[in-house]
């Protein structure tokens, strides 16, 4: 008789409390510890913009003084949307009555009441979150204002060689694919500390997509940190050397990566955060250290010569990525259908480093690398890669 077909299969489930981002969810209060980007400097203006951040919709725009700001978009008079309001010196105000919001929500006019509404606009308050900006980003706190800790400091974009500066990207580079990702955010995050997909994926079954060194089987170890995994891979380099890749995953979403295609040795070039937009979509942030413009752009990848988004289907099918690879695990992967090996180690540590900060969370804590102070607020990261000789590894 035949036995393990797919005749009954039932859908599979997956695991609510890591991958649901709203506020109230277990994760999407872990994660409402911590600064997220919501854009680039460059792309707030005048304009009042949608953003969605963790399930929540909102309204951006820089006012005219120069300051960022993130709305609610029902205006706290009578609900009509701040999307269609317009951006002064002083805030936003409302198309429909005019109330006029500053950056912190406070009601700075409403024309329709006497006095410019002198005695009652105090009372009101349009429900907004602080922003700060850094690294070419924007970066927004949407959790308890009394738990708001420091925006961070990474050593790897902080400690810049002479010629070196700090550029920004908003193309979900490393993502593979076009700049919203339709799937769940954790399954691009786990994929990080999953060294195998490298040679397989990247090195092999797509032809070689970075660079030949990268298609070696690596030797691996994984290692929790205090910020989140780090996963060292050890390849055969030239010269019977050994190239020694550390990447992390660092508490909230952050991607510290070197880049695959080896363009040069030492420490980690840039940072990618995820941003999860709500539980099925997610979009990527970079912030990375180069000497020319434009050059985060070339750690994208290609297939065949071209950008994914040039790509027809069939080459799609013929050159899967990591956007393929990841949108292909379904909107939410099913945790319930896995089956993890060892390989799998990173995801594993992972997400047991998750469920832990998901219990200080509930416990009333503060999870890792959240910091009150600057001096606590600044990350060493391990991230790199370096050519060491064979022996150096032995001893
Ligand atoms: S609804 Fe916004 S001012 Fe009335
Ligand atoms: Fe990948």
């Amino acid at each position: 008789m035949d036995t393990g077909t797919a005749y009954g299969k039932k859908p599979g489930t997956y695991r609510k409390e890591l991958a649901e981002v709203s506020a109230g969810t277990p994760m999407g209060e872990l994660l409402r510890r911590y600064w997220h980007p919501i854009g680039m400097i460059s792309s707030l203006d005048s304009t009042p913009r949608k953003v969605k951040i963790l399930g929540e919709e909102l309204i951006a725009f820089r006012d005219g003084s120069g300051k960022p700001g993130l709305v609610h978009p029902r205006c706290a008079h009578r609900g009509t949307t701040l999307y269609y309001g317009k951006v002064e010196e002083r805030g936003i105000r409302c198309c429909y009555h005019g109330w006029l919001w500053d950056v912190q929500g406070h009601c700075l006019e409403q024309p329709c009441e006497a006095d410019g509404g002198a005695r009652s606009r105090g009372n009101v308050r349009q429900p907004w979150y602080p922003l700060e900006e850094r690294y070419g980003l924007v970066f927004a706190y949407l959790g308890p204002p009394e738990k708001k800790p420091v925006l961070p400091r990474y050593d790897c974009l902080e400690e810049l060689a002479l010629g070196e500066f700090i550029e920004a990207d908003d193309s979900s580079i490393g993502g593979g694919g076009p700049p919203l990702v339709p799937c769940n955010w954790l399954q691009h995050w786990e994929n990080v500390v999953d060294p195998f997909h490298v040679p397989i994926l990247h090195g092999s079954f797509s032809g070689a997509q970075f660079v030949a060194q990268m298609g070696a089987m690596p030797k691996v170890r994984f290692d929790v940190t205090p910020r989140g995994v780090k996963v060292e891979s050890l390849r055969p380099a030239e010269g019977g050397k050994v190239h020694r890749r550390v990447t992390e995953v660092v508490m909230p979403t952050l991607r510290v990566v070197p880049n695959p295609r080896v363009a040069k040795y030492g420490k980690v070039e840039s940072i990618g955060w995820v941003l999860p937009i709500d539980d099925t979509n997610f979009r990527i942030y970079v912030a990375g250290r180069v000497t020319e413009k434009g050059e985060l752009g070339r750690f994208r990848s290609k297939m065949a010569g071209k950008f994914w988004w040039e790509l027809s289907e069939e080459e799609h099918r013929q050159y899967p990525g990591d956007y393929e690879a990841q949108t292909g695990q379904g909107p939410i992967t099913w945790h319930s259908d896995e089956h993890l090996s060892g390989s799998d180690g990173g995801v594993a540590r992972l997400r047991r480093f998750l469920e832990q900060q998901l219990k200080i969370v509930a416990d009333g804590g503060d999870p890792a690398c959240v910091a009150f102070s600057e001096k606590d607020a600044y990350v060493r990261l391990e991230a790199g890669q370096r050519l060491e000789d064979a022996a150096d590894r032995a001893a």
